[in-house]
């Protein structure tokens, strides 16, 4: 079986402590950092954003796996980029040309991903799944941690899986626990996000350790 990335949402890390809690799951394991922005439209809550990121980028080697749950995210490319990312995901929903996004990413040398809501079918994926290095499927609503993982959403991972080459990373983001974690894999998913699993966890070396 190929190796499962895990990526920590730092969304549940003390964000006055944001240096220590990385190194935290950095020490765990942890195989990516999973870094939220949300921009209080795309979806009911604010985040953080670049100078963050570029924050971030000087305290840790891990790769930094940036989930765009903003508008317009095409004109955000570049500043996250320059700030440190190294995989940028935007969502389905928020683009109106997806190939032009794809390729803008594409463009700065870094890991494009393609995010689908709970709502959103799997097969608005299809036609990019050769262009795209990551595809990202939400077993909850994008917005906030702490969230009840969705069953039914991550079926869908196993109708991309069908399709997708071999090289195609499926993550998953919501609700992810040991349980969760091993439905997803089950399906076909290869990169596991959680953020509360990890974070609130009392050893979150064995947390890291247990998603695998
Ligand atoms: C939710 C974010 C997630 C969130 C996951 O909109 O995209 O990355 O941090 O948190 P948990 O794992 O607690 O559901
Ligand atoms: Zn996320």
């Amino acid at each position: 079986m190929s190796k499962i990335i895990i990526s920590p949402s730092i969304l549940s890390a003390d964000f006055a402590n944001l240096e220590r809690d990385i190194k935290l799951v950095e020490k765990a394991g942890a195989d990516w950092l999973h870094v939220d922005v949300m921009d209080g439209h795309f979806v009911p809550n604010i985040s953080i954003g670049v100078p963050v990121v570029k924050s971030i980028r000087k305290v840790t080697a891990l790769p930094l796996d940036v989930h765009l749950m903003i508008e317009n995210p095409e004109k955000y490319v570049k500043a996250f980029v320059e700030a440190g990312a190294d995989i940028l995901t935007f969502h389905y929903e928020a683009v109106s040309d997806v190939k032009n996004i794809i390729d803008l990413i594409k463009s700065f040398n870094v890991k494009a991903g393609m995010s689908i809501k709970p709502a959103t079918s799997y097969d608005v994926v299809l036609p990019y799944l050769n262009s795209l290095d990551l595809v990202l499927v939400m077993t909850v609503e994008p917005g906030f941690g702490g969230q009840e993982f969705m069953a039914d959403s991550a079926k869908k991972i196993s109708q991309i899986k069908k399709s997708a080459p071999d090289s195609l990373i499926i993550q998953v983001d919501g609700g992810i626990n040991e349980q969760t974690a091993r439905i997803c894999t089950g399906y076909g998913a290869n990169s596991l996000v959680a953020g509360n699993y990890i974070y609130k966890s009392a050893d979150i070396s064995q947390a890291v350790l247990s998603l695998r």
